[in-house]
C-alpha cells in the first residue's frame, strides 16, 4: 500500500524514522494514513479492521477518553487545520460574520469565545457545510468540508444536540449514522460507553433530558474517530461529571494531535481546557492568541505583598501609576509594578518581605474586558446592597 503525509512542511516521518515507528507502524497507517488513490484516511481504516487488519494497540487512558489510541500526529500539516479566510455570512440585512480569518492548529485546543450572537455558531456552521458563506471560504483538512468523502471520519461534529430523529432510539440513531460510513456496530457501542449513554442507548432520543441529549450529540462526534473535532458549547447542559470527561476528553484528544475548536460561555472551564482563544463580537474577530498572552494583555497584575513594615514600603513604591490598597496591618496589594521591581525596591531599603505573589486576572476579566463594546443583549445590573 502506498502511504502519502502530503505534508508540506518537512520530510514524511514515515521515511524518515521508519526503524523508530515500525511497531506503530500499521495503526499509524490505517488510523491516519492519506491513501494514493484518495481514500479517505478513517473509512479505510474501518474497511482494514473489518477485514481482520492489525490490532490497534490499546492505552489504558486513551481508552477512557476516546476509545482507542492512535499514534499521534508527528508533524503539523496545513491539511489537519481548520482555515476560514474572508469569511462573511449575511441573512438578509443582518451581517452575522464579517470577514473574519483565522486558522485553528492540530494539537491544541483552541476556544470559541463571544458574546450571546457574536457570530460563533454562525462560523461553525459554514465550516461544516450547514450554511452557505456569503463570501470568503472555509477548509477542514485542506477541503470544503462538502467535499470529504467520508466526511464523519474526519470531522466530528456537535451543533444542535437536539438534530437527532427524536422517534428512534440513541443506538439506532448512531447506528444509522454509523451505516453511511462503514463504520461498525462495535464503535456504536464503544462511543455509547464513552459518552455514558448505556443506560439509556434503548430509550428513544426524543425523550432524553438537555444533558443526556448532549451526550448523544457528543457521542455522535466521536463516531467516525475524527482527526477534527468542532463542538458547540458541549458541556451546556452537562452535569459536573460531565463537564470534566468533555475537558479531558478534549485535551487528550489535542494531545495526540488532533484539532479541536470549541465554544462555551463558562470561562472558567474555559480557563482549564484551552490553549489558544478566538474572541469573536459582533461578528468579527477580536482576538486570536494563547490564552495566557490574552490574559496578560487583557488583565492587571496584583502583586500581594507581606511584610512588617508596610507603610515604608508603600511610600517608597509610591507613583503615579501606582495604585496600593492596604488589606491588613502587614498586607498591601499593588497594581502598576512588576514583583521584581517592588523585590528590588525593598532590598534596596532593607525593607524584609514575607510575602510578594503576583496575581494575573482570570480569563474572564480578560474577556469582560475585550467584549465590553462588543455585547450586544446587555442584563441589567442589579444594585449592589440587592445582592447582599
Ligand atoms: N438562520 C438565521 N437567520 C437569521 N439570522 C440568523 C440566523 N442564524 C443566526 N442569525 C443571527 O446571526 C447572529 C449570530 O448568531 P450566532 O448563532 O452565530 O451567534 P453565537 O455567537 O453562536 O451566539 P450564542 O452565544 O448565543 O450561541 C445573531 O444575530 C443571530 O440572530
Ligand atoms: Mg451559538
Amino acid at each position: 500500500m502506498v502511504f502519502d503525509m502530503g505534508d508540506p512542511f518537512g520530510p514524511c516521518p514515515v521515511e524518515q524514522d521508519r526503524v523508530a515507528l515500525t511497531a506503530d507502524f500499521d495503526a499509524f497507517t490505517i488510523l491516519t494514513g492519506r491513501f494514493l488513490d484518495g481514500s479517505s484516511r478513517g473509512v479505510a481504516a474501518y474497511r482494514a479492521r473489518q477485514r481482520g487488519g492489525p490490532a490497534v494497540p490499546r492505552n489504558p487512558a486513551a481508552g477512557r477518553y476516546l476509545g482507542r489510541t492512535r499514534t499521534p500526529t508527528p508533524v503539523r500539516s496545513v491539511e489537519d487545520m481548520i482555515t476560514a479566510e474572508g469569511l462573511t455570512k449575511r441573512f438578509g440585512d443582518k451581517t452575522a460574520v464579517q470577514d473574519i480569518s483565522f486558522t485553528v492548529q492540530p494539537g491544541t485546543v483552541t476556544g470559541f469565545l463571544g458574546p450571546n450572537g457574536a457570530g460563533k455558531s454562525t462560523t461553525m456552521r459554514m465550516i461544516v457545510g450547514l450554511d452557505k458563506p456569503t463570501s470568503g471560504r472555509t477548509t477542514v483538512n485542506g477541503k470544503e468540508y462538502r467535499r470529504l468523502r467520508a466526511p464523519l471520519t474526519e470531522v466530528g461534529v456537535l451543533l444542535d444536540a437536539k438534530a437527532v430523529h427524536t422517534g428512534r432510539t440513541a443506538r439506532n440513531h448512531l447506528r444509522a449514522m454509523a451505516a453511511t460510513h462503514g463504520i461498525p456496530a462495535s464503535r456504536v457501542d464503544e462511543v455509547i460507553d464513552l459518552a455514558g449513554i448505556g443506560s439509556v442507548s434503548r430509550k428513544r432520543a426524543g425523550k432524553f433530558s438537555l444533558g443526556m441529549g448532549q451526550r448523544l450529540g457528543i457521542a455522535s462526534a466521536l463516531l467516525g474517530d475524527p482527526h477534527t473535532l468542532i463542538l458547540d458549547e458541549p458541556v451546556n447542559g452537562l452535569d459536573p461529571e460531565g463537564v470534566r470527561w468533555v475537558r479531558q476528553f478534549v485535551r487528550f484528544a489535542a494531545s495526540e494531535g488532533r484539532t479541536v475548536l470549541l465554544s462555551s460561555h463558562l470561562m472558567s472551564e474555559m480557563a482549564q481546557t484551552a490553549d489558544h482563544v478566538i474572541v469573536m463580537g459582533r461578528g468579527q474577530v477580536l482576538a486570536d492568541a494563547p490564552l495566557d498572552e490574552l490574559v496578560r494583555a487583557w488583565t492587571t497584575t496584583t502583586v500581594r505583598v507581606r511584610s512588617p513594615r508596610v507603610a515604608d514600603l508603600a511610600s517608597a513604591v509610591a507613583g503615579a501609576d501606582v495604585e496600593i490598597v492596604s488589606t491588613s496591618p502587614e498586607s498591601l496589594e499593588i497594581v502598576g509594578l512588576p514583583a521584581s521591581r517592588i523585590g528590588d525596591i525593598a532590598a534596596d531599603r532593607g525593607i524584609p518581605l514575607h510575602e510578594l505573589t503576583p496575581t494575573n486576572g482570570s480569563l474572564e476579566d480578560a474577556y469582560l474586558a475585550l467584549t465590553g463594546e462588543s455585547v450586544e443583549y446587555r442584563s441589567a445590573e442589579y444594585p449592589a446592597k440587592e445582592l447582599a
